[in-house]
């Protein structure tokens, strides 16, 4: 598209992400696998997809289903072999798509080489890769805690020292104060880079460096017993120190020595944090810090509404917005806000301005699935009991038709799948030109071909308790989009002359009909108007 040539294709793309262990499985072991994701990138593609960034697929004892790293430049044997990487990056580039990469920087697994040399003695010259501390008055160096629940240091009985994990005992931090921790990352990077990958997606990016003095963390006097134990604390200083920008900015001169590739960053920090990530002055950091607030926040008109003008208001003068509404690591949006409402987040992810990221599954309105105690697989859910926090519900396996085990394998799933698949399943929705898949079809390809949706600017029209609306414009095209985040009837009278035809509507029989001044919109109901 002419108009969007000055844009570069992370801007104007759409990103996907692939969770490899329960996309598709091809030779039938229960897991997904690299050959299961190229066999349905032409599924990708019909959907309107640009880029596919998949989780970890290297070599891993797997304690954290992959982001737990024992050699960067490989492949897990459950995955394929690195000719079925190669074939994947070759495929997805015939279709002219992109392929992003997961890098765990932060921390490795306790099996990594690296590791295993780093304790094996203190005077071993790897002792510094990682974080080590002598214990103080025989406990732990500081408060710090781990993410997945208890003390963020292991006693390390051969050594008699601690070492630092941010989350298992099994993913020890690496030390990024060391220059030659830098300098074998940043050629794992370069591996990839060289191979002809378009980005990374950097794990846990606000944590890679910890405060030089180990201070212990502030109490959180809003923790509540449900939270995770982790909140019983404010990670003041274990994360989001001032030095991490220096290594942000680092990886992105590595990156810029390549043509157009990408760095996303995994940041779940409030918005004047999040965005000192975009780079600070001339120094340029990641491209797209994830912007996470359609997850963290309640589906609230009003503060969704806030938020996304705080978020425009604070982005850097270069800085390209994105948005998301589910991950790995997230209840899915179809549980969190009703299968109905699902397709009003959709409109608003599709419709904002930025980058949007899709998580695999939400286009066909998975929810999270109940998975029995004696299934939980999740080491977070594993670690705290009783709090629910396991992110299995959220990662089944994709449904693709009403053939056993939802077509995703021949034999029995690592994680069980929907009881609702024969319902929901790509095969079925592919059909019916009203369902969700076919209506985030149609979003995403009408986001495509419209310059005033993909680059053009954004301004907010109205908000109340139940409805926001917004206009998108761009030279001679103009889309009004009035979204009803309640599932009750709402009424809008815009101050200004409204006179147009609904484009896309949650609601497929609304499509093609004309608008005129007041607006009302049924519950869950939400529509795109093209102005003239
Ligand atoms: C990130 C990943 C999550 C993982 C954690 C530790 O938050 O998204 O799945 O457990 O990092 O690597």
């Amino acid at each position: 598209m002419e108009q969007a040539a000055q844009h570069l294709w992370w801007q104007t793309g759409i990103i996907y992400q692939v969770y490899p262990r329960s996309f598709q499985d091809s030779n039938g072991d229960g897991v997904g696998d690299l050959k299961g994701i190229t066999q349905r990138l032409d599924y990708l593609k019909w959907l309107g997809i640009t880029a596919v960034w998949v989780s970890p697929v290297y070599p891993s004892p797997m304690a954290d289903f992959g982001y737990d790293i024992s050699d960067y430049k490989g492949i897990h044997p459950l995955f394929g072999g690195m000719e079925d990487f190669d074939e994947l990056l070759h495929e997805v580039h015939q279709r002219g798509m992109k392929l992003i990469l997961d890098l765990v920087p932060n921390h490795s697994s306790d099996e990594h080489p690296w590791f295993l040399e780093s304790r094996s003695s203190r005077s071993n010259p790897k002792r510094d890769w990682y974080i080590w501390e002598d214990a103080k008055d025989g406990h732990p160096p500081n408060n710090w805690l781990s993410v997945f629940g208890g003390p963020a240091w292991e006693w390390d009985e051969h050594t008699g020292q601690y070492y630092y994990h941010a989350f298992l005992t099994k993913q020890p931090d690496l030390n990024w104060r060391n220059p030659e921790v830098q300098k074998a990352m940043f050629d794992v990077m370069r591996f990839w880079l060289d191979k002809g990958v378009d980005g990374f997606r950097v794990d846990v990016m606000w944590h890679m460096i910890k405060d030089a003095q180990l201070r212990d963390n502030p109490h959180n006097p809003e923790f509540r017993e449900h939270m995770p134990d982790y909140s019983k604390l404010l990670p003041v200083y274990s994360t989001d120190q001032p030095e991490v920008h220096t290594i942000v900015q680092q990886m992105r001169g590595l990156l810029d020595a390549y043509d157009e590739r990408v760095m996303i960053g995994e940041i779940y920090l409030p918005i004047e944090q999040l965005v000192v990530y975009y780079g600070i002055g001339d120094n340029k950091g990641a491209h797209l810090p994830f912007n996470f607030q359609l997850i963290s926040l309640p589906w609230d008109a009003q503060q969704i509404s806030s938020a996304i003008d705080a978020y425009e208001g604070a982005l850097p003068a270069n800085g390209w917005p994105n948005w998301v509404l589910g991950n790995h690591d997230q209840s899915r949006i179809a549980s969190r806000i009703g299968l109905q409402q699902a397709r009003v987040a959709a409109l608003l992810l599709l419709t904002l301005r930025g980058t949007p990221t899709l998580y695999y599954g939400d286009e066909i309105g998975m929810q999270d699935v109940p998975i029995p105690l004696d299934e939980v697989q999740d080491p977070q859910g594993l670690n705290m009991p009783g709090k629910y926090l396991s992110r299995d519900p959220e990662r089944t396996p994709m449904q693709w038709d009403n053939s056993q085990h939802a077509g995703f394998s021949t034999a029995k799933p690592w994680l069980r799948v929907s009881r609702n698949f024969q319902g929901q399943n790509v095969n079925l929705l592919q059909q019916d030109e009203s369902s969700i898949l076919n209506f985030y079809r149609r979003l995403i390809h009408f986001r495509q071909e419209h310059p005033a949706l993909m680059i053009g600017s954004y301004k907010p029209l109205y908000t109340d308790q139940k409805m926001i609306a917004y206009l998108r414009e761009y030279q001679e095209q103009r889309f009004l989009i009035v979204l009803n985040l309640s599932h009750g009837v709402c009424y809008f009278e815009p101050q200004m002359p409204v006179h147009g035809k609904i484009e896309i509507s949650t609601h497929a029989e609304l499509e093609g009909s004309f608008v005129k001044g007041a607006i009302s919109l049924g519950g869950d109901e939400g529509i795109l108007v093209r102005l003239h």
